[in-house]
């Protein structure tokens, strides 16, 4: 995959799901191992130095990885502490395992693979106040690329031909003109129209009101959406991980500050309208963002074609 992606923070898991036993993820065709040690996150690659067994399937103890093979012991910062065929030595260099920065927010595990990471992704101060309720759904993995999932979140044309069963009404197709703003981080816009947010057959209805969606892309796959309803905020992160070219797994936590309902019945709304998107993104040809070649485009898809031409300034040929 494109060297250029390394240096920035994506999404690995939620917080939630890492616990003391290692767990594996992939990013970026790179295996890593994840586990919890104190107020700790470490990451390593899952490959061990002495003969690239799986890490993932061996055990934390007292703070150290043990390699299921021939119980090589690494410690948090990935030096070898341990040869149990030679009790009394001390290892080499040789045996270090490379590790990577963890930093948890949002309710998920972030870290980057790059020799000299990005800033960080500072999003709305929202997800810091306690007025606001956190949801984490599951993580989804998706058979296309990170940057198609991120470019199906942004589109503002599909609601009334996808979401028809979630929250969109399909006579509400026509899309009004909004405006893009082009940062060096990424882009932001708001989207005002009349589609609302409410789940069909709810019950809930806002006549006139007219629904202001709050769009901030980080490049390359991380986008923030805010919807604007009559009594409140709801947040939506999509960050979209990349597993391969082909491949991405997708974290999706929420907060907002009024009433919705459970967490259940707010994962399972949020697991319908991603299901509705996924069996688009999962069925354009091909899996991955062309951006040197020419997809047609119409006005409404303004976003998607400033999303492409950063993602090409970024020096990538696909995404
Ligand atoms: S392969 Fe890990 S200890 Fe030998
Ligand atoms: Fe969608």
């Amino acid at each position: 995959m494109h060297a250029e992606l390394l240096p920035y923070w994506y999404p690995i898991a939620r917080s939630e799901d890492v616990r003391e036993g290692p767990v594996s993820v992939s990013l970026l065709e790179t295996d890593l191992v994840l586990y919890r040690s104190g107020q700790d996150i470490v990451v390593a690659a899952d490959r061990c130095p002495h003969r690239g067994m799986r890490l993932s399937l061996g055990q934390h103890r007292e703070g150290a990885l043990v390699c299921p093979y021939h119980g090589l012991a690494f410690g948090q910062e990935g030096r070898c502490v341990h040869i149990p065929a030679h009790p009394h030595l001390t290892p080499s260099q040789q045996f270090r395992l490379s590790t990577y920065p963890a930093v948890e927010r949002y309710g998920l595990v972030w870290t980057s693979l790059g020799a000299s990471p990005s800033p960080f992704p500072e999003l709305s101060s929202d997800w810091d106040d306690p007025a606001f309720r956190k949801v984490t759904p599951d993580p989804v993995p998706i058979a296309a690329s990170a940057g198609r999932q991120v470019e199906g979140f942004i589109d503002v044309a599909h609601f009334a031909h996808v979401h028809t069963t979630t929250f969109a009404d399909p006579a509400n197709t026509a899309v009004p003109t909004y405006a893009v703003q082009v940062d060096e981080d990424g882009l932001r816009f708001d989207y005002c129209s009349t589609v609302s947010n409410y789940a069909v057959g709810s019950g809930m209805t806002a006549e006139g009101f007219v629904w202001r969606r709050s769009f901030d892309v980080r490049l390359p796959y991380l986008a923030h959406l805010t919807v604007h309803f009559p009594n409140g905020r709801l947040n939506i992160l999509n960050g979209a991980s990349p597993v391969a070219s082909d491949r991405s797994v997708l974290f999706s936590p929420v907060c907002f500050d009024f009433e919705i309902g459970t967490d259940e019945a707010v994962k399972d709304f949020n697991a319908r309208i991603f299901a509705e998107d996924r069996l688009m993104v999962e069925n354009q040809q091909p899996r991955h963002l062309p951006l040197e070649a020419a997809e047609a485009s119409f006005a409404a898809d303004l976003a998607s074609v400033y999303y492409r031409r950063l993602l090409r300034q970024m020096g990538l040929s696909t995404a």
